[in-house]
């Protein structure tokens, strides 16, 4: 039965510290996980754990890149954040927005960076210096050894400059275009492969924004030119997901892939969850949201490919996604915009969110955290120095290990009863498989318990030394900053041995256990 057994050492602290041991001699809760090599949902895009940088606040300015600071580098871009992005790791990278990508003018941003012109910033109300440009970002994900995803101004743009965008970025031909990438200091072409067809186009909020059917028409006039420029790049159509808004999110994205079906590789869909009514069960159920949405756009995605050769796919890109409810209220200017604090809770909702992209890993193909630092961020800095928020953690256990294919598991798990969703298990989950090697995600979303997990292997068995991380901190309410970490990542390994592994997740915790099948 039970082959596992924490070290002595590690077992008897947590007994000691953790405030649930003397309830949890009450009635034990037990779940159980029945797991099958066999039973793949797909394979794992390693650019689910992509993230975001916007010239908002202080994500860029003052975040990724801080010029004339002892903490830069010779490029402007501070040494701490980028050994932060590196230990994640980021897989891609989006930019320049979000909403400030609606009026983004590219030119602006390349050439001398003192000759370039400083814009009045519309969407979140600043000033834009431009000296964070193409190239500066083009270098920045070099640096970061990540993919580089570009989303082109379809708000205030137009065709041509979305076509001399892809052309100056990536083409290999003797153009005006490419000759100035030359002069400005770049012979060969970056070669980006992700583009994005605009942001938010649904909303009101966003500059030029356009109906359903005004962006269908506009966007695929400007698809066919930088797919006409470079047939090798993917292109991300906006879609709607702001069901809550009055906006028909599904109507919006039937009519933009009606459009754009041969055309966009991928639909964009955003989510930022929160906690405004502090009700706890509430907000850990939240991801439920991502899943039930994949499933609907995905359905939209199969009704407009219904009449396209088999072989023709569109897969879901969530490129914004993250908790984000307390740093929104008014337009601000200046620079403490959107920095968001996190908190115990919130990194287990991140950790559900992550479960239902992997969950879903056959047709969520890509997924960008908003954003990487300052701004609703993992990572947060000031002139001197940078904290890991709570959220960080999560993801860098899943960017780093949650990778291969996804696993389809049977949960059995006791339930609460939530306003929005009905029964919600307590334990979430997800799993990764590659080369013998298990990955399983374990939310315990129990406020006050700990549950007996079992996880069950049908078809292989558990060999050798399970590594057991485990992100968990005093209370649900615990955030980390400057000087002090409340909740971080803590690991202990165990043995396992046979078809059964068994854990007790403690309250309110995120686990990740690796373990070997033969
Ligand atoms: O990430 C912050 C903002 O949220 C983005 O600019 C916008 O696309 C979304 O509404
Ligand atoms: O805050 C304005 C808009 O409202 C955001 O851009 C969007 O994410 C939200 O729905």
């Amino acid at each position: 039965m039970t082959n596992f057994k924490a070290s002595r050492r590690n077992f008897t602290t947590a007994l000691i510290a953790a405030p649930w041991a003397v309830r949890a001699q009450e009635a034990p809760l037990t779940a159980r996980v029945k797991l099958d090599t066999e039973r793949v949902i797909g394979d794992i895009d390693p650019k689910l754990y992509g993230n975001f940088i916007e010239h908002l606040g202080r994500c860029i300015d003052g975040g990724i890149f801080e010029e004339n600071s002892p903490l830069s580098d010779a490029n402007g871009f501070r040494r701490d954040v980028l050994a932060g992005a590196k230990n994640l790791p980021v897989t891609q990278l989006r930019w320049p927005g979000g909403n400030f990508a609606s009026n983004y003018h590219w030119k602006d941003g390349i050439g001398p960076r003192d000759s370039r012109p400083r814009r009045l910033e519309m969407a979140w109300g600043a000033e834009e210096t431009n000296r964070f440009g193409t190239h500066e970002f083009l270098q920045y994900c070099e640096q970061l050894g990540t993919e580089p995803y570009i989303c082109v101004n379809l708000g205030t743009g137009t065709w041509q400059d979305a076509q001399q965008w892809v052309e100056y970025v990536n083409s290999g031909a003797d153009t005006a275009m490419t000759r100035l990438r030359k002069q400005n200091g770049r012979a060969q072409p970056w070669k980006v492969k992700y583009w994005g067809l605009g942001n938010e186009m649904d909303g009101p909020w966003q500059m030029g924004h356009r109906s359903a059917e005004d962006y269908g028409k506009f966007a695929l006039e400007a698809a066919k030119l930088m797919k006409w420029t470079d047939p090798s790049i993917q292109l991300i159509a906006a879609g709607s997901s702001h069901f809550a808004s009055g906006i028909d999110w599904i109507g919006w994205n039937r009519t933009v892939l009606d459009h754009l079906k041969r055309h966009a590789d991928y639909l964009a869909l955003h989510i930022y969850v929160g906690n405004r009514e502090n009700d706890y069960y509430e907000f850990v159920s939240s991801a439920i949201d991502i899943s039930e949405r994949t499933r609907t756009a995905e359905g939209v995605i199969n009704a407009a490919l219904s009449s396209e050769p088999r072989n023709r796919r569109i897969y879901i890109a969530w490129d914004e996604w993250n908790v984000w409810y307390r740093a929104r209220g008014p337009q601000q200017r200046g620079r403490r915009i959107l920095e968001e604090r996190y908190n115990l809770e919130d990194a287990l909702v991140v950790a559900t969110m992550l479960n239902a992209f992997v969950n879903n890993a056959h047709i969520v193909k890509i997924a960008n955290m908003a954003q990487l630092v300052n701004v609703i961020a993992p990572m947060f800095t000031d002139g001197k120095q940078l904290f890991l928020q709570t959220i960080y953690y999560p993801l860098q256990l899943f960017s780093t290990h949650s990778r291969g294919q996804a696993l389809s598991l049977l949960v059995d798990s006791p339930k609460y009863e939530s306003k929005r969703f009905g029964p919600v298990p307590y334990i979430d989950t997800s799993a990764a498989y590659q080369n013998g090697q298990l990955v399983v995600n374990a939310v315990n979303r129990h406020r006050e318990r700990p549950i007996q997990v079992h996880f069950d292997a049908q078809d292989k068995e558990f060999a050798g030394e399970v590594e057991i991380s485990e992100v968990n901190g005093p209370d649900i309410k615990s955030e980390n900053d400057f000087g002090k970490t409340l909740v971080q990542t803590k690991r202990r390994t165990a043995g396992a041995k046979g078809r059964r592994l068994s854990v007790s997740l403690p309250p309110h915790s995120y686990t990740m256990l690796r373990a070997k099948l033969v």
